[in-house]
């Protein structure tokens, strides 16, 4: 009880330390009241996103760069990456984690069973992130080779899921856990706190997201541009807005920007429109203004009825690679500056030391130049054998 109030008590002091950093980064001020003009701006890029839900991704790459390309600061931006490597790839697996909490994402995922059990799950994102390294080897304006290879594996699977009505879609994905041993999907106590707490959370939403969530709950099309946005943004939106986080403590705006320019000319060349590519169409601050707004409209509405195969799905992919599913959701709500201080009490010592320590390692230790490139070298070295151990793996036999 004791150490529940004082490691709480270090945490509100925490926050307030991290509150007083938001100011190094303008675009980081948390709830405070958003200009009219922001506020126009979020209206607009909601608009596109409804408007989005309606349309099929085309899942092709354009044969022509983008005309706002920016050859000069898509390198800048690709640089990040060298320097932050294993910053930039945790921030977006656990967006990604996160992500599978809306049934849209979740159920295609589940239904091309490539990642439905903890160890094809394990296999599969391993997978992904030697595929997102090959991503940042490449110049799209000279070639296209992994993001061809990328969209095959998306209109492979699209056509086949697009092919089922939604209620065929739901009742198959939730059929596939049916004969699976169930205990890798067994909620700890800290899970089942985690989702209460879930389920009683406040937050301000407006009419326009709650027509967001509608639309986007009901619609039947799959691998909609929404959907394309929507995990574009895994990618690059948690580093962005909270670098420190990630051991990015240092970088500057420019950079920043450079890193946006990157991950918006990548989602033009997976398909992203243009007017739902949220990586570009306005500044890092209107960017970060709409990201948030879409945590607070969109995601947190889903997280309140976390269930099904979207929980499932969730399970797979933290009990694979041993992750504390309460610790994952309470970071990312605090870097959105939302505090579940009920969660945080109920967490066992063990995972609060955890949640320090792993602040101390990102914040401090990975900060540190030296460190962060032995580190990184070490991420490659042990990925590239891993990838090697678990032999050949292609999505494109997928077996819906
Ligand atoms: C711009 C947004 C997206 C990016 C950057 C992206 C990235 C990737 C990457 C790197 C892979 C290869 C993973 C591997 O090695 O197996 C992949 C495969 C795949 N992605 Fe995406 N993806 C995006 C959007 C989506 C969306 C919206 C969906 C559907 C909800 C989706 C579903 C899939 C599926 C089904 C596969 C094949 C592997 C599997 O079945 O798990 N992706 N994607």
């Amino acid at each position: 009880m004791y150490w529940n109030q004082l490691s709480f008590l270090l945490l509100r002091h925490e926050c307030q330390f991290h509150n007083k950093e938001f100011y190094y980064y303008p675009w980081m001020v948390m709830d405070s009241p958003a200009s009219p003009e922001i506020n126009d701006y979020i209206q607009s890029r909601l608009q596109c996103l409804i408007e989005g839900t309606k349309h099929e991704s085309p899942l092709a790459v354009p044969d022509h760069p983008p005309p706002w390309l920016d050859q000069d600061q898509f390198l800048r931006g690709r640089a990040l990456f060298y320097e932050y490597k294993m910053g930039i790839l945790m921030s977006s697996f656990r967006s990604l984690v996160v992500g599978l909490s809306i049934p849209n994402l979740a159920i295609p995922l589940c239904l091309t069973k490539r990642s439905s059990t903890p160890a094809k799950a394990f296999k599969r994102y391993l997978h992904t992130g030697g595929m997102v390294e090959e991503i940042y080897k490449i110049i799209p304006w000279e070639s296209t080779h992994v993001l061809d290879t990328i969209n095959r594996y998306h209109r492979l699977a699209a056509q086949k899921i697009r092919a089922m009505s939604k209620e065929q879609r739901d009742t198959l994905a939730l059929l596939q856990f049916q004969d699976l041993p169930q205990h890798p999907y067994a909620l700890s106590s800290t899970d089942r706190g985690l989702l209460e707490v879930l389920q009683t959370m406040d937050y301000p939403s407006t009419h326009l997201g709650r027509e967001l969530f509608r639309e986007y709950r009901h619609t039947h099309v799959v691998f909609s541009d929404t959907d394309m946005a929507l995990v574009h943004l895994a990618f690059f939106a948690t580093f962005v807005q909270h670098p420190i986080s990630y051991g990015g403590g240092g970088i500057g705006e420019q950079d920043l920007d450079a890193f946006l320019h990157y991950w918006r000319v990548i989602g033009y060349y997976l398909g992203v429109k243009d007017d739902l590519n949220l990586a570009g169409g306005g500044s890092q601050s209107e960017l970060c203004a709409v990201w948030r707004a879409l945590s607070k409209q969109l995601l947190y509405p889903y997280l309140q009825i976390l269930d099904g195969v979207s929980l499932k799905m969730v399970k797979a992919l933290t009990t694979a690679n041993d992750l504390n599913l309460g610790l994952i959701m309470f970071s990312s709500m605090e870097v959105n500056g939302n505090e579940l201080s009920e969660l945080w009490n109920k967490f066992p010592v063990h995972t609060k030391f955890l949640y320090y320590w792993r602040r101390f390692f990102m914040e401090c230790l990975y900060r540190t130049r030296y460190f962060r490139i032995t580190i990184n070298w070490l991420l490659s070295t042990v990925t590239t054998r891993l990838l090697e151990k678990l032999g050949p793996y292609s999505p494109l036999e997928t077996d819906v």
